[in-house]
């Protein structure tokens, strides 16, 4: 059987990511690709349970360190349990975050340094990776302006200041540029309409091979 496809959705707070999860979602089931939302840090009802540890509560609660160790823990459950049996089905995974967020938050925005968590990562992960990464950029304050009164408590890493969301958008930039085989960047200011097309011109492109005899 034909393995799934991994496709990640990444961006700053406010950047859209649920929305176009749950579109693009619909949009491949009316295809007939069989797929599956999850997200990180969760996805399982053990994953969840760090999620809240993570996600509630003073910006101040964790060391940067206990942060990414926590969601490397909470993305070993998830990888482990759902992703990967899902994919070896045959079913596309669709993931709202995954690695890159430890990386551009905690690696960059909280300066624990790019190798310290590629490290991390290659302990955990090996070469697992998403297939596809959609990278949904959009500037700090307009993201921050859209989560307000979104939120139903989540909302620790809202409560980071400014130059951390800068560093981060700029971190997510520089991973989407070094990894540009399977990051696509997509502008969010776009309407939602406007985003949706365009995630699904890039999964098109990134899923259809090229016709041999195209162009002969
Ligand atoms: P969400 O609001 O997009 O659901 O994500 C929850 C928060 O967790 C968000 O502020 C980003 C943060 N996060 C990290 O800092 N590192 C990670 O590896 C992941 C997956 C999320």
């Amino acid at each position: 059987m034909q393995q799934g496809i991994f496709i990640s959705l990444e961006g700053g707070e406010g950047a859209g990511k649920s929305t176009q999860l749950r579109s693009l979602s619909n949009r491949l089931r009316d295809a007939g690709i069989k797929n599956i939302c999850t997200r990180e840090p969760g996805g399982t009802a053990g994953a969840e349970e760090i999620r809240n540890l993570l996600v509630r509560g003073d910006a101040a609660r964790w060391t940067p360190k206990t942060e990414a160790l926590l969601m490397y823990a909470a993305r070993q459950e998830h990888v482990e349990e759902v992703i990967k049996p899902a994919l070896k089905k045959g079913v596309w995974v669709l993931c709202d975050r995954f690695a890159d967020s430890s990386m551009a938050y905690q690696g960059i925005g909280h300066g624990l340094g790019v190798d310290k968590i590629a490290a991390l990562n290659h302990w955990v992960l090996g070469d697992f990776r998403p297939d596809l990464t959609l990278v949904l950029d959009l500037p700090v304050s307009v993201g921050l302006s859209r989560t307000q009164g979104h939120s139903v408590g989540e909302n620790r890493f809202e409560g980071m200041d400014t130059a951390f969301h800068e560093r981060m958008r700029q971190g997510f930039l520089s991973i989407a540029k070094a990894n540009s085989e399977r990051c696509i960047v997509i502008d969010a200011t776009a309407s939602a309409d406007v985003v949706a097309e365009n995630i699904w011109k890039a999964v098109i492109a990134k899923t259809t091979k090229p016709d041999p005899e195209a162009g002969s």
